[in-house]
């Protein structure tokens, strides 16, 4: 076999970037659970500085300093030889509400790595490896990624989409989150002095002060019965949908969660945009549904099983005695290129 050298040159660069990359990913956690770069960003300092503001050995700060400066995560003064951020790289590192927190996705990706074992094991067997089987670097990373997303748009722009939702929570309006898993959207809800809160779902970790209901099947028939009779005048389902094997079914008991005229926000993969139709044209899936790690002996709650089909939603939420309100789509622009179909329906009497 013949080697074109140039080929090889190029190729062993992009893996030499690679390997730089991934073997430095444990730096960024280092820098922000030490507050390296919370105290480098207020101003340049020398190694030694750095290191007795954060109660740190020099001799590991300056070198977790220079291998910072050659990837680019910090600025280096080689006339002074003092560190620094730019304002841009403080965004990133240093703020954990705002729109991008490079540090929890870096702890996602090392969580995620974790995994490397069960997942080669899974190619031999052909088993899943289930979204709960992560290392738990995967959820709290994921959280921290994410929740600054939530933080931005949640006020600034998904509830003002939203009708007249925002002028109801202000009101004091009770707000049950169904399925909420680690009840971020509730936590920002708190933070942001909103009405009376709940989250409900199978397992439910949410944060102090939210009244809780778990170990609630959102498949089983009747489940609505475990809340005690009370309603609510904002439902939110964000993610869950596709989760179940009777949605229909879970339809109706939010529907008999609901106060007379009260909101439901529903979200779900839109299997309608671009990438999922191209991919059930050609592979015969939608994308994100019955995947590589699909597999029947899997817990039904980690896995997508309900294709949601916006007709089908649509006659399901209306057998139900919802009216759709407003369609929206999320992370990219229209039916086409939104990856998250966001439905906010109002309680209505019963056809
Ligand atoms: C993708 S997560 C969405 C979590 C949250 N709503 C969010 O948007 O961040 C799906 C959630 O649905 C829950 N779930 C799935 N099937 C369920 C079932 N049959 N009964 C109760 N909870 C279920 C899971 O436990 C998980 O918390």
């Amino acid at each position: 076999m013949e080697i074109d050298q140039d080929k090889l040159m190029d190729f062993l660069h992009k893996f030499v970037g690679d390997l730089g990359a991934t073997m430095a990913a444990g730096n960024v956690l280092v820098g922000e659970r030490l507050g390296l770069y919370r105290v480098l960003a207020e101003q340049p300092m020398l190694p030694h500085e750095l290191a007795e503001r954060t109660g740190t050995a020099t001799r590991y700060v300056d070198e977790w300093l220079r291998g910072q400066a050659a990837g680019g995560y910090v600025e280096y003064d080689p006339q002074t030889g003092a560190y620094s951020l730019t304002p841009e790289q403080a965004f990133a590192l240093t703020d954990p509400d705002g729109a991008v927190y490079a540090p929890g996705a870096f702890e996602l990706a090392l969580g995620a790595l974790q995994s490397e074992q069960k997942v080669t094991h899974a190619f031999r067997t052909g088993a899943g490896v289930g979204w709960h089987e992560h290392d738990e670097g995967v959820f709290s990373g994921c959280e921290r990624f994410f929740r600054p997303g939530y933080a931005a748009n949640l006020v600034a722009n998904w509830l003002p989409a939203l009708d007249d939702a925002e002028a109801k929570l202000r009101a004091g309006a009770n707000v049950a989150d169904i399925g909420c898993g680690e009840g971020e959207l509730l936590g920002r809800l708190v933070e942001l002095g909103f009405g009376e809160l709940m989250g409900v779902g199978w397992t439910v970790d949410v944060p102090v002060g939210i009244s809780k209901m778990e170990e609630v099947d959102l498949s089983q028939h009747g489940w609505a019965d475990q809340i005690g009779g009370q309603k609510f005048d904002v439902l939110v389902a964000t993610e869950v949908l596709e989760h179940l094997v009777n949605p229909y079914e879970f339809l109706i008991q939010l529907r008999r969660l609901a106060a007379p005229g009260g909101r439901l926000i529903l979200t779900f993969p839109n299997v309608h945009n671009w990438r999922s139709i191209v991919g059930y044209a050609v592979g015969g899936r939608f994308s994100g549904f019955f995947g590589p790690n699909w597999n029947n002996n899997h817990p039904l709650y980690d896995q997508h099983i309900f294709v949601p089909n916006h007709h089908l939603v649509r006659y399901f939420l209306r057998l139900a005695g919802f009216e759709i309100v407003s369609i929206d789509f999320l992370y990219g622009r229209g039916k086409l290129f939104g990856t998250t179909a966001m439905f906010d329906c109002r309680a209505i009497e019963k056809p």
